[in-house]
């Protein structure tokens, strides 16, 4: 089975949509389904906010004993902050939502992923303390920066149970987060982040990806 961590819209909406129409079995998550996420025909679990512990133990107990092949965790919030209008409760939300929030599923799924599993979380070269050359967005960069060494250690961590964990920069994709800007379409990111990770070995586990296929710096 795979399971898609926020699913009712953008990217998580198009990869349960691209792996249910090559005929995986999909566990669909959100805090709200949307229309387009219950006319899939996907299962979706409801009521999934990565924020709470509580919803999160829901989630695994809808899980119940089936083994997860991919898991994907996609949720994320960003917040414009700059430094002259700087919110530092909008910058403690990024980090809980984007950066404590896998951690929290990753740890809560950790016994349903057997050997050959694969953990992807959806990060931002916006967290890629090498590629910022231009400031701001301090939550944002923070908290992808933050789940960036998460996934590191997962993959450390987990290497011994075989599961493989990797982070995708899914591209600049047009979707609500970014206004409906972006060069590429959510059909498009999903396709290429699906067949990427469909390739990762544990080889590839602990590496930062562009859906492009490009290596990313830290
Ligand atoms: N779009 C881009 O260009 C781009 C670039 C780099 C990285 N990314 C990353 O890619 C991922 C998906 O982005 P997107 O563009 O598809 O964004 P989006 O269209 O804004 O969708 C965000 C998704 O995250 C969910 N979410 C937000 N807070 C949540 C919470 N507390 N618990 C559970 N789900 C929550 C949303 O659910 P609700 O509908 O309930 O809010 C929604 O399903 C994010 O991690 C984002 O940072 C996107």
């Amino acid at each position: 089975m795979n399971v898609i961590i926020g699913a009712n819209r953008g990217i998580g909406l198009a990869i349960a949509e691209h792996w249910h129409a090559r005929g995986d079995q999909v566990l669909a998550t959100c805090r709200t389904p949307s229309p387009a996420l219950t006319s899939l025909g996907v299962e979706v679990v409801s009521g999934v906010d990565v924020t709470s512990d509580p919803s999160i133990a829901g989630l695994r107990k809808a899980v119940g004993e089936r083994s997860i092949d991919l898991l994907v965790i996609g949720a994320g919030i960003l917040n414009r902050d700059g430094l002259e209008t700087l919110d530092l409760a909008s910058v403690q939300d990024q980090l809980e939502v984007n950066a404590v929030g896998p951690l929290r599923v990753a740890t809560a799924l950790r016994d349903r992923l057997p050997p050959g599993a694969k953990l992807a979380i959806l990060t931002s070269r916006m967290g890629s303390i090498a590629d910022n050359t231009s400031g701001g967005y301090y939550g944002y960069r923070m908290s992808k920066a933050a789940v960036n060494m998460a996934a590191v250690s997962l993959a450390h961590d987990l290497r011994r149970d075989q599961v493989a964990v990797t982070l995708f920069h899914p591209g600049y994709v047009r979707t609500d987060m970014t206004g409906g800007a972006g060069h590429i379409d959510t059909d498009e990111s999903a396709a290429t982040m699906i067949a990427m990770l469909d390739k990762v070995t544990m080889n590839e586990s602990g590496k930062f990806y562009h859906q492009n296929g490009e290596e990313l710096p830290w």
